[in-house]
């Protein structure tokens, strides 16, 4: 089984290898191709595997490869986890939404778009290169922005790219733990798209808990999501949102807050990958994931709510079911067909999905709530005007974008941003 893991020099791969040195089932995989742009990044990466894998005698055989063509051929799976730009690029576009006084986020308001706006092309660069060099594999998208980025690609791939995120999973599982079940005896009534969803429910052996946790504001507020909505909001709701959403619901804070998340991890992913060992990549990872979204609220985040288990888990889980052609329940980025009545049925949307040999297909949900469909529907928008910016180049489409994404909301805010951002006003000149 040959995994092609694009951007192999990505900072997260280690992750994604490690499950793959502890799954011990028959399909699993034996050939991993890391593929970057960025020799140096691969060879600093290359080294971390070899690391882990020293001592394992059947560990995955490693090979990097800067020529995409190249690695791309033979591949049964091919992980998407780029960042085009770098963590430069997303500094960029935190900083230059934050300077036009909105929010500067990697994926949500202006900077998302910005973020798009530069990913699109190149994914769909690559989801055409594997439709070439490797029809038959599966594609799991990670790049961000996911959803639109698996949409984009989804023109050139159908239902073989599967978009994914470790965001509802994790939501999931922290509410299991509040109402003392097991995530696998739950049924997760989830909807929405990418960092825009809602837990409507969760459902075991015929009961949902949901509302019981709601009426508890000792248990809501002893994880994550609780702490950062407090209960009287997810009550309010009757839904438990997914953390992103604190971006809308407490925009103003968030604004205030400012942005440096990009920065910051540049400057800390520099030192690095000046100096690479599974020491040093172990010890950046635990610093990450314990100031993660760290400015939204003054607290460090909870042990608990920093299980891993997460993005790669879902990687893994994903391939099984494909590979074994053992039906699972994931929650995807997947076309709606049918599921949610607001949208059409091609728009990529992230609800639980039954997926096997024949990948993966949603399943019925409760919608999201009413008060979130304004927000979807607003957001297929900006995210459609956005690749049709990043496909043809067009200034106005580029601004369209930023202006209709309720986080902006203003036209002239929108042509600030696209001429003080230095890849825009490159890319869109006026
Ligand atoms: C979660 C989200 C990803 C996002 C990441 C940001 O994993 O699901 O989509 O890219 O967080 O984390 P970071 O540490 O880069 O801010
Ligand atoms: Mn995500």
């Amino acid at each position: 089984m040959k995994l092609v893991i694009l951007g192999g020099g990505g900072f997260r791969v280690p992750l994604v290898y490690r499950a793959l040195l502890a799954d011990r089932s028959p399909g699993r995989v034996t050939e991993v191709v890391l593929h970057d742009l960025d020799a140096s990044r691969l060879a600093a990466i290359g080294g971390v595997l070899a690391e882990l894998a020293a001592d394992i005698s059947d560990a995955p055989s490693v090979t990097t490869s800067t020529d995409l063509d190249e690695a791309l051929r033979g591949a049964d799976f091919v992980f998407s986890a780029i960042r085009v730009g770098g963590l430069a690029g997303r500094a960029a576009d935190e900083r230059v939404a934050a300077g036009c006084g909105v929010l500067g986020q990697e994926t949500v308001g202006a900077g998302g778009v910005a973020y798009g706006l530069r990913t699109v092309p190149v994914a769909i660069d690559i989801a055409r290169r594997i439709s070439v060099h490797a029809p038959d594999a599966w594609v799991i998208n990670f790049t961000n922005p996911a959803g639109m980025v698996t949409e984009a690609m989804s023109a050139h791939l159908g239902n073989r790219v599967i978009g994914i995120c470790d965001s509802p999973v994790g939501l999931g599982r922290r509410v299991a733990r509040a109402v003392g079940v097991e995530l696998e005896d739950a049924w997760l009534d989830y909807a929405g798209l990418n960092h825009l969803g809602w837990l409507r429910g969760i459902h075991v052996q015929g009961r949902d808990l949901l509302p019981d946790l709601l009426s508890d504001a000792g248990r809501l507020e002893s994880f994550e999501e609780g702490k950062l909505f407090g209960a009287e909001w997810l009550r309010t709701l009757g839904a438990i949102p997914n953390e992103y959403l604190h971006y809308y619901y407490f925009n103003r804070e968030a604004v205030e807050a400012g942005a440096s998340r990009g920065a910051f991890l540049l400057e800390q992913q520099k030192q690095f990958y000046a100096a690479p060992s599974y020491e040093s990549w172990d010890r950046t990872r635990l610093e990450r994931e314990q100031t993660y979204m760290a400015e939204t609220r003054d607290e460090e985040r909870d042990n608990d709510d920093l299980d891993g288990g997460g993005y790669e888990q879902i990687a893994l889980a994903l391939m099984h079911a494909i590979a074994s052609d053992k039906r699972a329940t994931l929650i995807l980025n997947v076309p709606n067909r049918t599921t949610l009545s607001c949208l059409d049925a091609d728009a990529i949307v992230e609800v639980p999905s039954l997926v096997d040999a024949n990948g993966a297909r949603p399943v019925a949900v409760s919608q999201v709530p009413d008060e979130g469909v304004g927000l979807v529907t607003a957001l297929k928008v900006v995210e459609r005007a956005t690749i049709r910016a990043a496909i043809s180049g067009e200034r106005a489409h580029a601004v369209k974008a930023l202006a209709l994404h309720p986080l902006v909301a203003s036209v002239n805010v929108a042509r600030k941003i696209v001429d003080a951002h230095p890849f825009l006003a490159e890319v869109f000149r006026s």
